[in-house]
C-alpha cells in the first residue's frame, strides 16, 4: 500500500477559532481552540490524542468527522476535502463518533434496535432487514435479545456497548472515540476497551482515540498525538513516546499518570487561557527546561526518527541524553 492510500484522513494546518464573550457587556474575543494542526490517520490504526482538559481534543475530533468546519486549513478524507457531516454528505456513515456519554446521543424514545439500525436508514435497506442486522449486532456486543428495550433500561457500560454497535453498523472507515470510557468504572472500562479492539479486528475501522488517560491510550494506540493549548506538540509511536518522551509536556503527562515515575518532573502550574496564549512555545511558563528562546519563538517541528517528531527547542538534546542513559 502506498503511503498516500494508507493515509485515510489527512489534516493540513487545520485551525478552528470561536468568537466568545466573557461577560454580558464584554467585547467578543477570538479563542483559538485548534491552531494549525497537521496529522494523518492510517487505515485500520488506532491513533491516540492526549492532552489536558480544554486543550482542543474534542474540537479536533469534531473537525475530523465534519461536525465542525475549520476556520483555516483543510481535512482530506480518502484524498478529497471532507464535506460537512449531514444528510447530503457522500462521507455519511463512513466516519462515526462515540462520545463519553452515550445517553446524550441515544434518543430516549427510540428502542435500542431502532437506534442501532438507524445508520442504515439512508442506505435504502428495508426495515425488517435493518432490525435483524441491529439485533445481530446487539448480540455481537453482548446484548442479545435486548433490542426492544429503551436506553434508560441499561447501565452506563451497556449503553456504551449500544453506541459501539450503532457506530459499526455501516462498517465505517473511521470511528472517533471521544473519551469513550471516561465515565465508566475501571472494570467496565476494560471490557469496553476490549470490545473496541474486537470490533477493530472484525470491521477494521481506524480509531482516532481521544482521552486524557495515558494508561488507556498506551493500551489502545499504536501512535499518539500530544496536544497543548490547541497545538500539537509531539507525534510518535506509543513505545518511543512512553520510553523517551521528547516534549517536556509529554514527559509531565506521563509522570502524572498512575504508577508515577519519579524520574520525570511532574506537571505544575495552571493551563494558560486559550484566549491569551503565551508567546513562543505555549508550554514555556510551565516548562522546567525553558530557555530564553522558548519565550520568544514558537519551535518548529523536529524529526527525531521516522514518524516521531516534536516541537520543542530543548527536546533533541534531552532525548539523546535519555537514550544514552537507558
Ligand atoms: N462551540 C464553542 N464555542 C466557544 N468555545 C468553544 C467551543 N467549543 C470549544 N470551545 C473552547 O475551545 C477550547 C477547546 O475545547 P475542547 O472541548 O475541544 O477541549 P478538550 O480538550 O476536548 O477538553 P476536555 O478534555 O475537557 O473534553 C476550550 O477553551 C473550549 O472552551
Ligand atoms: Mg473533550
Amino acid at each position: 500500500m502506498s503511503q498516500t492510500t494508507e493515509r485515510i484522513l489527512v489534516a493540513e494546518s487545520v485551525s478552528r477559532k470561536f468568537l466568545v464573550r466573557q461577560g454580558l457587556f464584554a467585547k467578543k474575543k477570538t479563542l483559538t481552540a485548534v491552531d494549525a494542526a497537521s496529522f494523518f490517520l492510517k487505515k485500520g490504526e488506532c491513533l491516540g490524542l492526549v492532552g489536558e482538559s480544554g486543550c482542543g481534543k474534542s474540537t479536533l475530533g469534531r473537525l475530523s468527522c465534519g461536525l465542525l468546519q475549520p476556520t483555516q486549513g483543510s481535512i482530506l478524507f480518502c484524498g478529497t476535502p471532507l464535506p460537512p457531516a449531514g444528510a447530503g454528505s457522500w462521507a455519511r456513515g463512513r466516519i462515526q463518533m462515540i462520545f463519553q456519554d452515550p445517553f446524550s446521543s441515544l434518543n430516549p424514545r427510540m428502542t435500542v434496535q431502532d437506534a442501532v439500525a438507524e445508520p442504515l436508514t439512508a442506505r435504502g435497506i428495508p426495515r425488517a432487514e435493518r432490525i435483524q442486522a441491529a439485533e445481530d449486532m446487539l448480540a455481537r456486543v453482548g446484548l442479545k435479545g435486548t433490542g426492544k428495550r429503551y436506553p434508560h433500561e441499561f447501565s452506563g457500560g451497556q449503553r456504551q456497548r449500544i453506541a459501539i454497535a450503532r457506530s459499526v453498523m455501516t462498517h465505517p472507515d473511521i470511528i472517533i472515540c471521544d473519551e469513550a470510557v471516561s465515565a465508566l468504572d475501571a472494570s467496565v472500562q476494560a471490557q469496553i476497551l476490549n470490545l473496541l479492539k474486537d470490533m477493530q479486528e472484525e470491521f477494521s475501522p481506524a480509531y482516532l482515540f481521544i482521552s486524557h488517560d495515558l494508561n488507556i491510550v498506551g493500551f489502545m494506540c499504536q501512535r499518539i498525538l500530544v496536544m497543548y493549548l490547541g497545538r500539537l506538540l509531539e507525534e510518535g509511536p506509543t513505545e518511543e513516546l512512553f520510553r523517551h518522551p521528547a516534549h517536556p509536556y509529554t514527559e509531565a503527562l506521563l509522570a502524572a499518570r498512575n504508577g508515577l515515575d519519579a524520574s520525570h518532573p511532574p506537571l505544575t502550574g495552571e493551563i494558560p487561557s486559550p484566549l491569551d496564549p503565551p508567546a513562543g512555545c505555549a508550554f514555556h511558563p510551565r516548562c522546567p527546561y525553558r530557555k530564553p528562546l522558548c519565550e520568544e519563538t514558537m519551535p518548529p517541528w523536529t524529526e527525531l526518527s521516522p514518524g516521531w517528531r516534536v516541537r520543542c527547542h530543548v527536546a533533541q538534546q534531552r532525548v539523546s541524553c535519555s537514550q544514552r542513559s537507558g
